[in-house]
């Protein structure tokens, strides 16, 4: 056996050290080095040697193995983010912050899964059977063909997988997991790396799909499920406001399917709803039009959504002005901001700016640009926009509009939803549709211009 070397840990980042010290190089967090001892080899490491070094041609697996055999949950919205069903032997991640709903959202996925025909294993190293037998049955789920084990040691969890051969695995939570080969405290980055690698090769070895649920935490404290992203086949956050009931399942990544695409739910009193259409949902708090307030015609993974911005500006008390952003990119929000000023003249200096993602949405999409410009300017102006009015488009660092993908399908949901106007970026291909009308515009002057004569 190699000699031992000692190796010192990040438990907030994952980054591997030969020496200690009070600093990680890799994330700059404080006093979070600790020493561990490497893994020893498992069992999963012999049984990986009987396929090692075979080779295939690739041709005789794309017609038989492809595409992955998928089983439909029945939950669309679920489905949806798995790229269309759960793929055979995938290996997914499940992060969150602690009290989201993640037990809840597997716990009926498990019934769901088990009803569909699957044998389903529920292992949780949280709650006792009793408790999730007291969840399931506020669900409504006390029937389902589910079976539990209460388990934190892992080796006791394989060898109960092995023996029962599930088509899906679920363990809540990868950080209760605890593998007795690595010398570390359950939860720390060693253990969860080992307890995420072990359940993953027995995925791929026994054809069992694994779920496997990770707290994310603010404070690095409890390793995050960072270090385990790129082991997994796909990983899904489970994402909402304390305040609202709405929850979104988003895929950031997938083998299988899509990344980007999200499955909207509501948290009841008895457990997780499916919300069909999100764009209805989430702009069903918005009043009469208001100063301040855009709805952003967006795109998450493969279907339209619809949502409302609203801004807020005001003078400011402070020598350094407030940008609050909740629901995008703070750095974007700076960047608009001065291409207004740099480009068409209309400063923020001693304004505090507020920005806001209606219904606890978090967007990415850059085609957001025009209608957070637009949300500013609104605001700033104190002017409304025109009443039924969505609005999308690139804003580039020379004030310029870029068309975006999919425009088409932008305008088609907002159509549904009873908006009757459109105002979009020059170019890309698409025309206006019946009872729709499509303003288009070239550059960020000429929409200030149009739209708030300034
Ligand atoms: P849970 O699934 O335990 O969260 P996690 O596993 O991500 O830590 O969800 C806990 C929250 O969900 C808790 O605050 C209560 C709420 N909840 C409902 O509102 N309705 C329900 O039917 C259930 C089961 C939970
Ligand atoms: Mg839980």
């Amino acid at each position: 056996m190699a000699k031992q070397i000692a190796r010192y840990v990040c438990q907030s980042c994952g980054a591997v050290t030969t020496k200690w010290s009070g600093r990680c190089d890799g994330c700059g967090e404080w006093n979070s080095i600790v020493e561990e001892t490497p893994l020893s080899a498992g069992p999963s490491s012999k049984s990986l040697g009987a396929v090692r070094g075979k080779k295939i041609p690739l041709s005789t697996l794309s017609s038989k193995e492809a595409p992955p055999p998928r089983t439909i949950s029945g939950m669309g919205e679920l489905d949806r983010v798995l790229g269309g069903g759960l793929v055979e032997a995938s290996a997914i991640l499940v992060g969150g912050d602690p009290g989201i709903g993640k037990s809840t959202l597997l716990l009926q996925a498990a019934a769901q899964f088990a009803n569909a025909g699957l044998k389903v294993i529920y292992a949780s190293g949280e709650e006792a059977s009793a408790q999730v037998r007291m969840r399931a049955q506020r669900l409504g789920l006390a029937d389902a063909p589910v079976m539990l084990a209460a388990e934190t040691n892992l080796r006791d969890i394989l060898t109960t997988l092995e023996a029962e051969k599930p088509d899906l695995a679920i363990v809540d939570s990868i950080q209760t997991m605890w593998a007795d080969n690595v010398d570390s405290a359950p939860g720390s980055v060693s253990q969860v790396r080992a307890a995420a690698h072990e359940l993953t090769t027995f995925a791929k070895r026994m054809g069992t799909a694994v779920v496997m649920v990770g707290h994310v935490t603010k404070d690095g404290q409890i390793a995050g499920p960072r270090v385990v992203e790129h082991m997994v086949d796909t990983v899904l956050y489970f994402e909402g406001e304390r305040g609202h009931q709405f929850r979104i399942l988003r895929a950031v990544k997938n083998r299988f399917g899509p990344a980007d695409e999200i499955g909207v739910f509501e948290m009841t009193g008895a457990g997780l709803a499916e919300v069909g259409n999100p764009s209805a949902l989430f702009l069903s708090e918005r009043g009469a039009p208001s100063p301040g307030s855009v709805v952003f015609a967006g795109i998450e993974g493969t279907r339209p959504v619809l949502c409302e911005l609203q801004a807020l500006v005001a003078p400011t008390p402070h020598a350094q002005p407030r940008r609050t952003v909740v629901g995008w990119d703070g750095g974007r929000l700076a960047m608009i901001l001065a291409v207004l000023e740099a480009r068409c003249g209309i400063p923020f200096a001693g304004l505090d700016v507020y920005l806001n993602v209606a219904g606890g949405m978090k967007i990415s999409e850059p085609a957001a640009d025009l209608a957070v410009a637009a949300a500013l300017l609104s605001a700033r102006e104190d002017t409304a926009l025109p009443a039924e009015t969505v609005v999308f488009g690139e804003i580039s660092l020379s004030g310029a509009l870029r068309p975006v993908s999919q425009a088409e399908n932008r305008l088609k949901e907002a159509q549904k939803l009873g908006f009757t106007a459109a105002i979009a970026p020059q170019g890309g291909k698409i025309s206006a549709t019946d009872g729709m009308s499509l303003t288009q515009m070239g550059d960020l002057t000429s929409f200030v211009g149009d739209i708030f004569g300034a």
